[in-house]
């Protein structure tokens, strides 16, 4: 029987998703066959956080992760590390931290333990994630407050020492606006200007549907391989709802009588065609710069279990990615595939 071809099968860059331990174990395999017909790459979308990598201080568990590393290599797909250093999702014990060399031990200990061992398993890592404010500083994070600017240096040298077969990457979202992308791009020089590797930079793509900064992100993708670095996009998803509010504002908006939810019984057809044409587009500046572009990876394998159904608020309906709840492919599937197929 003719094998079904799939994005991975058509596109020259890499093509991926974020899986969920879930989605990796018997107990929810649903998605097995898309994910193993459409994609080549795999990042866990949570299991590689600290987290869960370092639940108490100096044990380490590798279980999960170990899980899915199997799960990829027994399918022909490559895993990209997620995350060595990210404010968020640290574990409680850490967020306590008020010593700057106890942070600093914490920090360099799991980058040590961590990296080596996913050396040769992972193709790279997300060393750093979103270390930027949206006007380029550096995130006024507990490991800035802590350890100063230099923890960015240090992060590149630890890694590079102890998984010299994996890329190293920086990864932020909204990087390709052009505050945070002068940012980024400070960041990325500080890091080669100190003699250290790094290897590509991660635009993580979490985008609104009619407002994708089309221009911005052509314009990134130029900027950031002209620093000699590969570019990837890394969590992309395109989101139909609205999203503008922080969690304190969401009880006034349901107050005010806002509908949070609207797309509940079903996604409107303007919707449904204004999603498939920004994928198009997307795609289209993606092909004219695929020189540039090493990998594309979507947050998510289906619109049933993409983490926007629960952000800002819980319990929402949202529609952005390419395949449907019934893992179905979506009009914006079969535009970005058309590109291929003229
Ligand atoms: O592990 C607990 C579990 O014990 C508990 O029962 C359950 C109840 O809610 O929560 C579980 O933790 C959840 C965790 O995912 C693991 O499933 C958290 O509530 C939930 O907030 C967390 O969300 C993740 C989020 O990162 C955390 O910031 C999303 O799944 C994940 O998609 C998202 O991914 C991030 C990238 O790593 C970085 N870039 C942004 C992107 C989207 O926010």
């Amino acid at each position: 029987q003719k094998q079904e071809v799939g994005l991975k099968d058509v596109f020259d860059y890499q093509i991926g998703t974020a899986l969920s331990i879930q989605q990796i174990q018997e107990k929810d395999r649903k998605a097995d066959s898309l994910v193993k017909r459409q994609f080549n790459v795999l990042t866990p979308e949570n299991i590689m956080k600290s987290m869960f990598l370092q639940p108490e201080r100096g044990k380490f568990d590798f279980a999960a992760g170990d899980q899915l590393i199997q799960y990829a290599e027994k399918n022909g797909m490559k895993v990209v590390g997620h995350t060595l250093v990210w404010h968020s999702q640290l574990p409680p014990y850490a967020q306590q931290i008020k010593d700057k060399e106890e942070f600093k031990a914490f920090m360099e200990d799991h980058i040590k333990e961590v990296a080596s061992h996913y050396d040769g398993k992972v193709q790279g890592w997300d060393v750093i994630n979103e270390a930027l404010e949206e006007d380029g500083s550096l995130r006024k994070s507990i490991f800035l407050n802590l350890l100063g600017e230099d923890y960015i240096t240090d992060a590149f040298k630890l890694a590079a020492k102890y998984t010299p077969s994996s890329e190293l990457y920086y990864n932020d979202y909204n990087i390709e606006q052009p505050a945070k992308r002068a940012g980024a791009i400070r960041l990325i020089k500080k890091v080669q200007d100190a003699g250290l590797r790094i290897d590509g930079v991660g635009i993580q793509g979490h985008w609104m549907v009619g407002k994708v900064p089309f221009e911005e992100i052509e314009k990134s993708i130029i900027e950031y391989a002209a620093l000699g670095l590969k570019v990837m996009i890394t969590e992309l998803d395109i989101e139909v709802l609205p999203r503008n509010f922080t969690g304190a504002e969401v009880s006034k908006r349901i107050e005010g009588g806002e509908n949070l939810n609207p797309y509940k019984d079903g996604l409107p057809d303007s919707v449904q065609q204004q999603l498939a044409s920004d994928y198009e587009r997307l795609f289209q500046i993606f092909e004219k710069h695929k020189d540039k572009i090493t990998r594309v990876t979507f947050w998510g394998v289906h619109d049933g279990q993409s983490w926007l159904n629960g952000w800002p608020v819980p319990g929402r309906t949202n529609y952005p990615l390419l395949f449907d709840r019934n893992y179905q492919p979506k009009p914006a599937y079969h535009k970005v595939m058309s590109l291929k197929n003229k």
